[in-house]
């Protein structure tokens, strides 16, 4: 038993903490995490550093397959190179996706081909690239995944205009599975932009981008096979015969959108209309190795990864159908919630399709409507006081730290919050990426006038995002790559 003055002690101590209001120093600790200050790499991109995407695990109900972001293909380049052109490539992609659902209209008829249909710019149309089996016999063809579009296609021979890409171009006359479509078929009305050849009566489909790019030919069924010998059949896919554009490397392109003509949506009865995907770390910081590679994921398992995910209702708008929407809340940083983020600012007005907030595997950056990106970079702004600012930005980020010479640095949380109660912490490298071989970071996220916001695929790093189809929503699993 304590003496009764030591007692009483304890009991004014007791009330006073209770009583008095706390220090402003303490109710306002700032909530920090430690970021590990790898500045960009001087080195070249090698050989060695390529990846193997040979896919580990798929079976009769799950794909799984490995992705390769698209810098492993650029041989020689710097980090810093890379970063310019992913910055260009990505300033490219927003203009496109925030002007899309203004130019939303029903295309018009003209010689067979109805107008331009924008579904990405070809320089941005996604970042990251898997390796799929074209035709019986397969011929491997590497693909750009994309969230941001929904028509499979890839180039075909004979070849009116190719591209370069890697590896040969597929010749549907050398595969058994490759079947025409015909101008009839429901699937060939479902293109936004069909037409028919009348003399085969063979259906042709035609994407067009926004800066004149175009991918055109026949719209046809064909087999797609992935590592382990996993098939599926009768897949609708472009096999594009005049192909303008800059789509580096790849073959073609499979659309993730949630449009009808996506391979998510084509493969719905067999596999269920879920997939989920992890992306790594793309950086030098954390060059991901042939054990730590990017991974999608079709199916069954898609979901099942899914086990500690937060969720949150998947939404739609009714004049974009390629895109996932979210409903973003808002923001906290260093652990309080950011004040002045306007609801109106972040909704989707489904009159206009204007606004809301989309989740891209094909975007870098984060872009938020300007009045919440604002106070959520001056809420990090105010919580990181211990950073040595480095002024003037760097490219379109406005909020740069010199961390020269500094290897662990506690740099304030940053958390987004959902409807639906779903809250996904990001890790200190999704926020705060370097920028400059000499130790500059960069608050990785910006304003955007556009209406639409994007979550892009920085912010999404290190965890497995799943695109739960059959219960409309979308989740976040984090430290699951
Ligand atoms: C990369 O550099 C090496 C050595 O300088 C050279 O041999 C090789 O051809 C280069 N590769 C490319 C794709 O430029
Ligand atoms: C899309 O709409 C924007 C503005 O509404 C316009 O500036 C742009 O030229 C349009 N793009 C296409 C490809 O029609
Ligand atoms: C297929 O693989 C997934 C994980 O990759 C697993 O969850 C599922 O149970 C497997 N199914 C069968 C039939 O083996
Ligand atoms: C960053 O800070 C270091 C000192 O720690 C200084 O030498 C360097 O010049 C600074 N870098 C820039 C870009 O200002």
């Amino acid at each position: 038993m304590l003496p009764s003055t030591a007692m009483a002690f304890h009991v004014f101590l007791i009330a006073a903490l209770l009583l008095l209001p706390l220090p402003a120093a303490f109710s306002k600790a700032v909530r920090t995490q430690s970021l590990l200050a790898n500045p960009l790499s001087p080195d070249p991109i090698t050989q060695e550093q390529q990846l193997s995407l040979a896919a580990p695990r798929t079976n009769a109900s799950t794909l799984h397959f490995r992705l390769a972001h698209r810098e492993h293909f650029a041989l020689n380049a710097t980090a810093s190179d890379l970063l310019a052109h992913l910055l260009a490539r990505d300033a490219a992609r927003a203009a496109a996706l925030l002007a899309a659902p203004n130019n939303a209209t029903r295309p018009r008829r003209r010689g067979g081909f109805a107008a331009p249909l924008l579904s990405g710019l070809p320089q941005g149309s996604g970042e990251y690239f898997a390796q799929v089996g074209v035709g019986t016999p397969a011929t491997t063809a590497l693909m750009v995944l994309d969230t941001g579009s929904d028509v499979v296609w890839l180039q075909c021979a004979p070849c009116r205009h190719c591209y370069a890409q890697s590896g040969r171009v597929f010749d549907p006359r050398r595969s058994r599975s490759y079947a025409a479509v015909d101008c009839v078929a429901p699937i060939c009305r479902r293109l936004d932009s069909a037409g028919c050849d009348r003399r085969r009566n063979s259906c042709l489909y035609q994407v067009a981008y926004g800066d004149g790019s175009v991918t055109a030919g026949d719209f046809a069924s064909e087999t797609l096979t992935f590592a382990r010998g996993a098939r599926v059949q009768r897949v609708a896919i472009g096999c594009g015969h005049d192909n303008e554009g800059l789509f580096i490397a790849a073959s073609g392109l499979l659309g993730l959108g949630r449009g009808r003509l996506s391979f998510p949506s084509q493969i719905a009865r067999s596999f269920g209309r879920s997939f989920s995907y992890c992306l790594v770390d793309r950086t030098s910081s954390v060059r991901p190795s042939s054990t730590r590679s990017s991974t999608v994921t079709f199916g069954a398992g898609a979901v099942a990864a899914a086990a500690g995910a937060s969720f949150t209702p998947m939404g739609r708008n009714p004049r974009m159908a390629t895109f996932y929407y979210v409903h973003l809340l808002g923001f906290s940083v260093g652990g309080a919630r950011v004040k002045g983020v306007s609801q109106s600012d972040l909704r989707l007005n489904p009159t206009t399709g204007r606004g809301g907030v989309i989740l891209d595997s094909g975007t870098s950056v984060t872009r938020l409507a300007r009045p919440v990106y604002e106070a959520v970079r001056d809420a990090f702004r105010a919580a990181a006081v211990g950073l040595r600012v480095s002024p003037g930005g760097f490219s379109l980020f406005d909020t740069c730290y010199n961390l020269s010479g500094r290897r662990v640095v506690k740099v304030p949380t940053v958390s987004m919050h959902l409807a639906g109660g779903a809250s996904v912490a990001l890790p200190p490298e999704n926020y705060l990426i370097p920028v400059d071989t000499s130790g500059t970071f960069c608050f990785a996220m910006a304003g955007t006038d556009g209406g639409v916001s994007i979550i892009g695929n920085i912010q999404q790093q290190g965890f497995r995002v799943v695109f739960d189809g059959d219960a409309q929503r979308v989740g976040f699993v984090p430290k699951s790559c």
